[in-house]
């Protein structure tokens, strides 16, 4: 089976051919410039050409959408929303025209609307799960939803079996020694991005990989993060200070993590691996 990965040089995406290559998948980079040091066979793409999407992706058995302009910031608004937006439409339109039956998107956790947002944004309920009311204020929150909602289309009309999964903050594993998000913090003020979650890069492909395998129909939406939060306080205690007026629909009892992802775990099988108190630990006892 060979795969298609858009925005296969960026950062999920080199861990994303390798993921599929060790489990044994042909993998084609489509990437926006040449890319010379790619390990597989390479495509060139700019996503919002509905021409080059199709040519690019010729010949393969499914897809993972990676490509995209990854925050509300450094371009235009009308240039994120558009990116992003006409990107998944001309992937998943070309991939339902070439007869692909799976494909997967990234989405983000940036579709509840409550990072980036200039209106401030608090969840409903606690941990957040796929039926959690989306209401994203900014150009890049609304990319994703959109996104979704074009995936739901795509599948309807071609018969596809499609995933779009709400990635949280992504780590790579160089970035647990140096780097400003990859630590337990105590100052959760100063870093409230994202409910304090975060997902392992290698957690990630993982899921994505995941998500094009396991047999399910239609659409679906999946909430991907790792188990915990990334500070060092209770999450009964952090949802008090900060979300006074979120239902809590399940008794926090440590660190557990503001995103629900039961449903990957379900349906997908998938659980985060990596996590940074794990991590923290394992590199403290590698030092002693
Ligand atoms: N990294 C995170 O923490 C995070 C969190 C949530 C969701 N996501 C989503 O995951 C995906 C991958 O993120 P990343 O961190 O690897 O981002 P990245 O910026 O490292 O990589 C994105 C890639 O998309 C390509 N791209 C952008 N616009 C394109 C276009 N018009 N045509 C062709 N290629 C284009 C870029 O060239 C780049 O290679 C994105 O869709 C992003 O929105 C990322």
């Amino acid at each position: 089976m060979k795969v298609a990965v858009t925005g296969a040089n960026g950062r999920v995406g080199r861990y994303m051919i390798q993921e599929l290559l060790d489990h044994g998948y042909e993998v084609r980079a489509v990437t926006m410039e040449p890319w010379e040091e790619s390990p597989v066979e390479q495509a060139q793409a700019d996503v919002k050409d509905a021409q080059q999407v199709f040519q690019a992706l010729s010949g393969c058995d499914a897809v993972i959408h990676l490509a995209a302009i990854p925050s509300p910031h450094g371009y235009s608004e009308s240039h994120i929303f558009q990116n992003n937006t006409m990107g998944v439409f001309h992937v998943l339109h070309a991939a339902g025209e070439l007869g692909m039956k799976r494909a997967a998107v990234a989405s983000s956790d940036c579709a509840f609307g409550i990072t980036f947002s200039f209106q401030e944004t608090k969840p409903v309920y606690l941990p957040m799960d796929e039926l959690h009311p989306v209401a994203p204020d900014n150009c890049y929150g609304m990319s994703k939803v959109v996104g979704e909602q074009i995936a739901e289309g795509m599948a309807k009309r071609y018969g596809m079996t499609i995933a779009s999964l709400r990635i949280t903050h992504v780590l790579e594993p160089k970035d647990y020694s140096s780097g400003w998000l990859t630590k337990i913090i105590d100052n959760p003020e100063a870093e409230p991005w994202n409910v304090w979650s975060y997902l392992d890069v290698r957690d990630c492909v993982r899921a994505f990989r995941l998500s094009i395998e396991k047999p399910f129909s239609g659409h679906e939406v999946f909430c991907i993060a790792s188990s915990e939060q990334r500070t060092a306080i209770p999450s009964k205690e952090l949802a008090s200070r900060f979300y006074p007026d979120a239902e809590l629909r399940q008794p926090f009892t440590g660190r557990e993590s503001f995103l629900n992802c039961t449903k990957a775990k379900t349906m997908l099988g998938f659980e985060a691996q990596y996590l940074i108190s794990h991590t923290a630990s394992d590199t403290k006892e590698e030092q002693e």
